[in-house]
């Protein structure tokens, strides 16, 4: 399934994921910028935040309450549609889903 980033000047990337693999793992393996991911991927840093676009948003498995906990400290202006890359799981459910990049994330 492929993913794409839309960065915050509005430049689209496409990102080819392998099955299972998170958001975030595809965005740092592809070279994406704008997802730092400080804590590898375990809930902790806030720093792989994206804004789901609309459209996705129940597409989505649930929010965990780490993840809502977390939301809390991110760097950009927490959303309704943030989410953290790292726990958003790409299944082929999930083929084009679009997220948005924050201007920052620290
Ligand atoms: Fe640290 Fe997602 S990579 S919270």
């Amino acid at each position: 399934p492929a993913i794409i980033f839309i960065h915050a000047d509005g430049k689209p990337d496409r990102v080819e994921t392998s099955g299972g693999e998170s958001a975030m793992q595809a965005a740092t393996r592809h070279g994406v910028e704008g997802i730092l991911a400080e804590c590898g991927g375990n809930a902790m840093c806030a720093t792989c935040h994206v804004y789901v676009d609309e459209s996705w948003l129940a597409r989505l498995p649930a929010i965990a309450d780490d993840e809502v906990a977390l939301l809390d400290g991110t760097a950009a202006e927490r959303r309704p549609n943030s989410r953290l890359s790292c726990q958003i799981t790409v299944t082929s459910e999930l083929d084009g889903l679009v997220l948005r990049l924050p201007e920052r994330q620290i």
